[in-house]
């Protein structure tokens, strides 16, 4: 296949990389700096380099008030669509700073200043947001950590970040069903060593919580006498390097990583993304449909569709049943949104209730340009099926919550390449990607190999991990020197077009979620009758993989299989949180494993998967993997 000739794409990439201080130069004009950069990148300093050094900026400043100042005041800046509330909530330019400014105020009351960090644990609802973007205009650092997650997973957090705050929420909503926060929040408090100094807690009228005295305060109460009064926190200068967010995400143990990011190279990134990329103009409707506790929520529902002067869509809801697989379409027709993005998961559960897309005829989508997919692979039946129904082409993207941004993808902005299924197109300016073997030597086209990213990472992308530089490089750095090890598997055509077929690593893709199969087997090994356990991802037809966990029982065990299992199942939710989806535990003789004791992971999955497998020469005892196929028959 031949690519594009009409495409300003190649041009861009090749002088990204020849000369990345030109090219990051000229796209830092976009945002308003207070001092501007000494040196567009400083190879000396951080891990790797650190991009516009010495600048001076607010982030909040460049989402919000440079735009209300700058005649956008009455545009629409967020809309908050939920159909689990039935509500939908707009708010302004104008509004959205308004709303800010005297949060902002608020947390400064608390003593919250520049460096400070501020978990929040919330729902998909407005004051998130606002939240987020008053820890940015103080300079404060956010972490926010996903509803779905369970209280031991928040301490974890917690013990990590030392938040001197947290703001929550009194309860989230999933279908059918109420997820009271305070409760995990009160025992994730409990769990942890380190004890937040106060919690600001928004009562939902769905379901109220008690508020402990001292500890406590009502977020209402807060917001209303601090607009009455007129409190505002102005926004205050931090250094391009000083960090935004900090973002936890699975590692290969139970313990996750804290992905820092930075101020500079965040705005500078994520702006040149949604006109080059997404191919979205200031003023148009922009909506993804991730969760603000994701890197794609944070980037693409707050920073870059605010950076840009876009009208971001916020939606507490789902793809099916909320009420009905019509749930996507209903939202971009009704705001008219112009791009969309969400991760190919929500399309198969779309494509399972409408698979003739009887609903996608039901609404007005004729301003509707443009579809992303991100989060996972995005299997080519799906994608083909997208393009089908919805006549818009369909963009699959590749991206990490340490890029912060998209890695490789198809830069609809700058003109779109022909699309390959099954690849989500070229590399992104300031990405030089190689597909290495073992020994960091290239691989040729169309060769599988890790996926590396050659140093220095383009602006956005993590300088470090909070407060380990050292598991930073050990994560990142040190297996193949002068990369960044994206533990992704995959490899480039004659084209340059990438193909990420999977990790190398014990992550997990879950429903566009990642997890730690690793963390997941600290938890079941932790149930008194375990002797070993196995967790794998086996295919999904929905969420792509899910959790299944083999386990050996202790001797002299008197409970029966079936009810540790179900023991196990209620473990994972209680510790990890339902997000893991883990509802497959399965009790076996023995695990299989090489002659050195390895369990040979790999081999079990094909079977679970129904794939064709092959006796590993390896092996201690081939009847081990037929044990395997009995113990799984009835059970998928
Ligand atoms: N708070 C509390 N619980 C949550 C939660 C939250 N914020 N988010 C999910 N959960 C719970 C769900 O209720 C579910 O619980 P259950 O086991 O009691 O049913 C569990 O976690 C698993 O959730 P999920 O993986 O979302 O599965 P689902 O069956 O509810 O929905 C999809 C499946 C495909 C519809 C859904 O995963 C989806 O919309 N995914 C798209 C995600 C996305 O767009 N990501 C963007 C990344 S780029
Ligand atoms: P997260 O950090 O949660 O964004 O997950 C990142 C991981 O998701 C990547 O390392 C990939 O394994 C996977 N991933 C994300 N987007 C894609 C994609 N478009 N194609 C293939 N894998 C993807």
């Amino acid at each position: 296949m031949t690519t594009s000739t009409s495409s300003h794409y190649h041009e861009t990439h090749a002088r990204s990389l020849a000369d990345p201080e030109g090219f990051w130069g000229e796209v830092a004009r976009a945002i308003d700096w207070i001092e501007p950069p000494k040196k567009v990148f400083d190879p000396s300093m951080g891990l790797y380099g650190r991009w516009f050094a010495g600048g001076v900026l607010n982030t909040c400043y460049n989402a919000l008030d440079r735009h209300v100042a700058g005649g956008r005041a009455d545009q629409v800046a967020l809309i908050h669509d939920s159909p689990l509330t039935g509500t939908v909530t707009t708010f302004t330019y104008a509004e959205l700073l308004r709303e800010t400014q005297a949060l902002a105020a608020v947390l400064q009351d608390f003593g919250i200043g520049k460096g400070d960090r501020v978990i929040l644990y919330m729902p998909m609802i407005p004051e998130a947001v606002v939240a987020m973007l008053a820890c940015a205009r103080i300079g404060a650092v956010h972490s926010v950590v996903f509803g779905g997650f369970a209280a031991k997973e928040l301490a974890t957090r917690i013990d990590d970040a030392r938040p001197k705050l947290i703001l929550s929420a009194s309860c989230g909503i999933e279908p059918g069903r109420i997820v009271q926060y305070k409760p995990l929040l009160d025992e994730a408090i409990a769990l942890a060593n380190l004890k937040p100094d106060a919690c600001i807690i928004l009562q939902r009228p769905q379901q109220g919580c008690d508020l402990l005295e001292g500890r406590d305060h009502d977020w209402a109460e807060l917001r209303n006498e601090a607009i009455a009064t007129n409190k505002s926190a102005d926004c205050v200068p931090v250094l391009a390097t000083d960090p935004l967010y900090v973002l936890y995400t699975s590692g290969t143990t139970g313990k996750p990583k804290g992905v820092v990011r930075d101020n500079g190279g965040h705005a500078v990134a994520l702006a040149w993304s949604m006109e080059n990329l997404y191919g979205v103009k200031p003023g148009e409707v922009w909506w993804c449909g991730s969760d603000i506790g994701w890197v794609v929520g944070h980037s693409y529902i707050v920073y870059a569709p605010l950076l840009h002067g876009a009208t971001s869509i916020m939606y507490e809801g789902k793809p099916v049943g909320t009420p009905d697989a019509g749930a996507f379409w209903r939202v971009i027709s009704e705001h008219k949104a112009v791009a969309f993005f969400t991760a190919p998961t929500a399309f198969r559960a779309i494509r399972k209730d409408d698979p003739d897309g009887n609903f996608i005829r039901k609404y007005d989508l004729s301003n509707f340009r443009t579809l992303f997919l991100a989060g996972e692979r995005a299997d080519p039946p799906t994608v083909e099926w997208a393009e089908r129904q919805l006549k818009v082409p369909v963009i699959d993207h590749w991206w990490q919550t340490e890029t912060g941004w998209c890695i490789a993808g198809n830069p609809v902005g700058l003109g779109m390449l022909p699309v390959k299924h099954g690849s989500p197109t070229v590399p992104m300016p300031g990405y030089k990607i190689e597909v290495v073997d073992e020994a960091a030597k290239p691989v040729p086209a169309g060769t599988m190999g890790s996926i590396v990213i050659r140093l220095p990472m383009p602006p956005a992308c993590l300088p470090t991990l909070w407060e380990q530089d050292e598991r930073c490089n050990e994560a990142y750095f040190n297996e193949f020197p002068g990369y960044y090890k994206t533990s992704d598997a995959g490899y480039l055509d004659e084209d340059g077009y990438v193909y990420v077929m999977g990790r190398t690593d014990d992550i997990i893709n879950v429903a566009g979620h990642r997890l730690s199969t690793g963390g997941m087997e600290e938890i079941l090994a932790s149930h008194p009758d375990v002797a070993e356990c196995a967790v794998l991802g086996i295919k999904d037809d929905i969420k792509g993989e899910v959790p299944c966990g083999f386990l050996v029982l202790k001797a002299g065990v008197t409970c029966s299989n079936a009810e540790i299992e179900r023991e196990v199942v209620a473990l994972v939710r209680d510790k990890l949180g339902p997000v893991a989806a883990f509802k497959l535990a399965i009790a076996v003789t023995r695990l299989p494993k090489t002659r050195s004791g390895k369990i040979l992971r790999g081999t079990i999955k094909k079977i679970a998967d129904g794939e064709t497998w092959t006796m590993p020469a390896t092996i201690e005892d081939p009847k081990s993997l037929d044990e395997i196929g009995a113990a799984l028959k009835g059970r998928l």
